[in-house]
């Protein structure tokens, strides 16, 4: 089951923070051309949450790293190196992850960011995991956090109903073969790079450009229906790539925890790999699509549901911008 590292990484404390203002359909039917039944019946989405004004995504990362750290009874100073993975970020330089060390306590870490969209926190699941496979790292801190809000486009009713603001954090360990992080398949196509994208307030368009405001650039923009079809296939082929790599079959899976972007597409999935619905793991209704925090905090809430418990085979797929997807098959 194991693949070819001599050693590998165990989930040893997980921490969620979901910021307190909630944006309910209802709210959304006062700002756009849309409907409750419209969002509920073509997402699954009932609430998602919203930064205050005066957070950001750093104090999101603060509290779900925290928490953790505690959970997994490790000090701030033991943390070896923190992997954030977001599409959100404080601001373009530096990296969130280092505007977020000190914030954490994290006076011997290395920090950096990882930006793969919604699949963001399974690829620096896999990043993280590599380093304590070689040696060079003994605790490290894997957070995936969004503030989707800020980069929402509230007049555009086909993303803004979608998105929501959250972190979840992992601490990483050490763990003998056959326990933790079995497998992690990835991909990236980036034909498909422009399918989500926000264009401005980079490079190629700079923030400080007029066309940014003029032309409404510094927003998410997606190709929702295409999107949609290329995710089920997506994340039904690389959920079935990382059990045939740990030769295991889906009927051997305890859990699957999907990325939370549509009740429809995780549906369709779950079908596809033959997973009876009790299997198959969803809070989107209450958080919406927290992009790289997505996992994390549905792995909070199963833990708290009682559906995902130590020992259990846990798989977790994720798709997004890029376009990227990941799967993880972890002995949680
Ligand atoms: O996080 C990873 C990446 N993201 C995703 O995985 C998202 C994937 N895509 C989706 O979840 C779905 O495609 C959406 C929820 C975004 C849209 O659902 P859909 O069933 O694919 O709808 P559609 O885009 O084909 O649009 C159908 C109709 C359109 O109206 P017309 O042209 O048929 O008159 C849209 O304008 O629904 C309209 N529409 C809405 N109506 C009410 C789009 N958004 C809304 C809305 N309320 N919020």
């Amino acid at each position: 089951m194991q693949d070819g590292l001599t050693r590998t990484a165990r989930i040893a404390g997980i921490g969620g923070y979901l910021p307190e203002h909630v944006i309910t359909n209802a709210d959304l039917e006062r700002m756009v051309d849309t409907s409750d039944e419209w969002i509920t019946k073509r997402t699954g989405i009932k609430e998602r949450r919203m930064v205050a004004e005066d957070e950001s995504i750093v104090d999101l990362i603060e509290r779900a790293g925290k928490g953790a750290m505690d959970d997994a009874g490790v000090s701030p100073e033991e943390i070896d190196l923190f992997v954030l993975a977001t599409a959100t970020v404080e601001q373009p330089i530096p990296s969130t992850a280092a505007i977020a060390q000190p914030r954490l306590g994290l006076t011997n870490a290395a920090c950096f960011d990882v930006s793969a969209a919604c699949s963001g926190f399974v690829y620096a699941l896999n990043v993280g995991r590599q380093f304590i496979a070689t040696g060079e790292a003994k605790n490290v801190l894997v957070i995936g956090a969004e503030c989707l809000t800020r980069y929402l486009d509230w007049t555009d009713r086909a993303t803004c109903v979608l998105l929501g603001d959250g972190a979840g954090a992992v601490v990483l360990q050490p763990a003998q073969p056959g326990d933790g992080i079995l497998r992690i398949a990835w991909k990236t196509d980036g034909n498909y790079w422009d399918m989500i994208h926000m264009p401005g307030g980079g490079c190629r368009v700079p923030p400080h450009q007029p066309r940014v405001i003029e032309e409404r650039l510094g927003y998410i923009k997606m190709r929702g229906n295409e999107t949609f079809k290329v995710a089920v296939r997506a994340l039904t082929e690389m959920s079935l790539k990382v059990l045939e790599q740990a030769g295991v079959t889906p009927a051997d899976v305890d859990l699957f925890i999907p990325h939370q972007a549509n009740i429809r597409i995780i549906q369709a999935v779950g079908a596809r790999l033959g997973l009876p619905p009790e299997k198959v793991y969803t809070n989107l209704h209450k958080v919406g699509n927290t992009s790289s925090a997505s996992i994390p905090l549905a792995m909070v809430d199963a833990i708290a549901d009682g559906k995902l418990k130590r020992g259990d085979l846990l798989l977790s797929t994720a798709f997004g911008g890029g376009l990227t997807t990941a799967s993880a098959l972890i002995r949680y």
